[in-house]
């Protein structure tokens, strides 16, 4: 057995990053590889993602988010969307577990009304359940997508003006001081609460978002390996770290 803290020596002179996401990708293509049914492929990517979430939240890394099911992903399937939930909902008392032991919080994006009532009770548990968590905030992406979530997020914003306006007439000064800017804006995402990731991992080699956070991850570092999602253990997250260190994050400026 070895430790978890397992290439700390490659860790310990590294800038951690405090935000990162992942595009867990590749399980379908694993599970291929091997003749088995893609659900086993997802079962093996499960396992991954609990090694990596205590993985993360032991070396210090403070908000890990990870894209799970996209506003996409209802074109599979009925059997592998099925299945796609049934881990879930296996996973859902590990995933507390283990935040418990690591004082972790677990929280969920995308929208949630698409699901059955059950499913959005066991959504609003888990949140419920680990919300005193402080080491690391874990955000699973559920019925998500960057475009649903801005538009979804416009709609809160209109709704909260026109309240707060009373149905009044608008005056050209008052439509002049609406004051919605960037970081006014960013309250009615459903990231709120997490910083905008500082690397993007997306494994088994695809080049592209897939309508992942395209609003947060504008200054976003990618990282994205070749290899596939259930094969992503401790040592090819400390190489993404590794990568990011060599990265120099400009923001547009110049030193
Ligand atoms: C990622 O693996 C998991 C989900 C999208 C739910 P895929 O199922 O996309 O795996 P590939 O891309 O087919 O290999
Ligand atoms: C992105 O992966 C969605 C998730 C990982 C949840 P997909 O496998 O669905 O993306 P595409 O279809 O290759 O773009
Ligand atoms: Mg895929």
């Amino acid at each position: 057995m070895t430790s978890d803290l397992e290439f700390y020596d490659r860790l310990k002179d590294l800038k951690i990053p405090n935000s990162v996401a992942i595009i867990l990708d590749g399980n379908g293509r694993w599970a291929q590889k091997r003749n088995l049914p893609r659900e086993l492929g997802h079962k093996a990517g499960c396992d991954t993602l609990e090694e990596i979430i205590d993985y993360a939240s032991k070396i210090g890394i403070k908000y890990l988010t990870v894209y799970a099911f996209s506003t996409e992903n209802w074109k599979r399937s009925k059997e592998e969307i099925d299945a796609l939930f049934r881990l879930f909902k296996l996973y859902v008392p590990i995933i507390i577990d283990n935040a418990h032991k690591n004082n972790s919080r677990c929280y969920i994006i995308g929208d949630l009304s698409r699901f059955s009532k059950e499913m959005q009770d066991t959504c609003k548990m888990l949140m419920e359940e680990t919300k005193s968590g402080t080491n690391m905030v874990f955000t699973m992406a559920l019925n998500y997508g960057g475009r649903d979530e801005i538009i979804r997020a416009i709609n809160k914003l209109f709704i909260a003006k026109i309240t707060e306006h009373n149905n009044k007439e608008w005056t050209k000064k008052e439509l002049d001081n609406l004051d919605i800017t960037e970081d006014s804006f960013k309250n009615y995402l459903d990231t709120n609460i997490i910083p905008d990731p500082d690397l993007l991992i997306r494994t088994s080699g695809e080049m592209r978002l897939s309508n992942f956070m395209p609003w947060q991850l504008a200054y976003t570092e990618f990282y994205m390996p070749e290899t596939l999602w259930p094969d992503f253990h401790k040592e090819e997250l400390v190489k993404a770290i590794e990568s990011y260190n060599k990265r120099d994050r400009r923001f547009g400026g110049r030193k």
